[in-house]
């Protein structure tokens, strides 16, 4: 119904600049009326750092960056949904256009800059859904001003910790200058020690919230190398692989190819793969991992899992294929397991990750 309806008005959103269709999706979505999507299958459910998922497929960060419309994306059918990138003061991001369409390469460009009311508007509408139950994780970022950036962190820990299921350390987008350089090995360190001890505090005596991080696709394996040292020693709960990229394929071909910012959909499918195997094979099952980068159907979703996702998210495959996408995936992911005569998604993770490390297969 929801697909059908977007098929419909698909022309008409993307007659509209990039920007303005998000904001009309948001405020769509958080006017619609509380959704209840059907009961998933149990061979989708799952279960990662401590938290039991109803399904895998979850909406990546970026798409409802203020909380505004966390129950009517739970309502289409998610098992989880990752709200910000939040910055501890509000900031208003780069200027206008800021985001582009590629629709020949269904891909996107955005160059936001982490635009965010700031924790506490998003503190605030945590807050007030926090009984509504539906898993929520929050994707932290600093202020471009901050003197401190990994103070930053700590802050929005401490802040959120108590109103988030998960917390995700977005050291990795690529629109605020010098925010990916935290993905080095010693000052990483330093922020992960700061944030995983302001999360403690505010846990108090309490279950303390698990903590992510999300890296970039564009990393080199000895920076891989040191970002997962960093995870393993610190413990953190995850990892997720990854976020926009800045390189530019030779394939593309929309008109907006050459704009700066993050690359993501389904250019981004291939690579953001490769790395999330390449994680997998250096974790070592410590801890889970969440895939996410071009996924846009059932076949894709299955593939991170086979890289060595426990969860998979997207974000700009709904640009372009709408919000049915999402039981779209969840019906292809239960139909291959009923092929393979498996009963549940998660003996699969990890399946192929040498493989496609090795670029093998996908
Ligand atoms: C993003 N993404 C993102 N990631 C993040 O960690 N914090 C953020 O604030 C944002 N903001 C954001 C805005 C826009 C417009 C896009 C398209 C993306 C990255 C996003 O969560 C995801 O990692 C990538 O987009 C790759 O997934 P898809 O879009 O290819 O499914």
């Amino acid at each position: 119904m929801i697909g059908a309806l977007f098929g419909l008005a698909r022309p008409l959103i993307h007659k509209l600049d990039a920007e303005t269709a998000h904001r009309m999706s948001i405020a769509a979505l958080a006017a619609a009326p509380a959704l209840r999507p059907a009961a998933d299958p149990p061979t989708l459910a799952t279960e990662a750092f401590g938290l039991r998922f109803a399904n895998p497929i979850g909406l990546a960060a970026g798409f409802d960056k203020n909380a505004e419309a966390v129950d009517g994306a739970l309502g289409l059918g998610f098992g989880f949904v990752e709200v910000g990138g939040v910055t501890p003061l509000p900031q208003p991001g780069n200027p206008r256009p800021r985001v582009f369409r590629l629709p020949e390469d269904e891909a996107v460009i955005n160059r936001y800059g982490l635009n965010s009311e700031g924790m506490e508007a998003v503190a605030a509408r945590l807050a007030a859904r926090r009984r509504k139950g539906g898993i929520v994780g929050v994707n932290l970022g600093a202020n471009k001003d901050s003197a401190d950036r990994s103070a930053d962190y700590a802050t929005l820990a401490r802040r959120l910790a108590p109103l988030a299921d998960f917390l995700t350390v977005n050291v990795s987008s690529p629109n605020t200058p010098g925010l990916r350089d935290l993905q080095a090995e010693s000052a990483l360190d330093d922020l992960i020690a700061r944030t995983l001890a302001a999360r403690d505090e505010a846990a108090a005596a309490g279950k303390p919230t698990p903590v992510l991080i999300k890296i970039a696709p564009d990393l080199t394996m000895p920076e891989l190398d040191g970002m997962v040292a960093v995870a393993r020693k610190r413990g953190v709960d995850g990892i997720v692989v990854s976020n926009t990229t800045i390189a530019r394929p030779d394939s593309l071909r929309g008109a907006a190819r050459a704009e700066t910012g993050g690359l993501s959909g389904k250019p981004l499918f291939e690579p953001s793969t490769r790395m999330l195997a390449e994680t997998f094979l250096r974790v070592e099952r410590q801890f889970p991992l969440i895939g996410v980068g071009g996924v846009d159907s059932a076949q894709t979703a299955f593939a991170k899992i086979r890289a060595g996702a426990t969860l998979v998210q997207f974000y700009s495959a709904m640009v372009f294929k709408g919000p049915g996408l999402v039981g779209e995936v969840k019906r292809g992911l239960d139909g291959e397991l009923r092929k393979a005569g498996l009963p549940r998604l998660t003996a699969l993770v990890g399946r192929d990750a040498q493989a496609i490390a090795r670029g093998e297969t996908l």
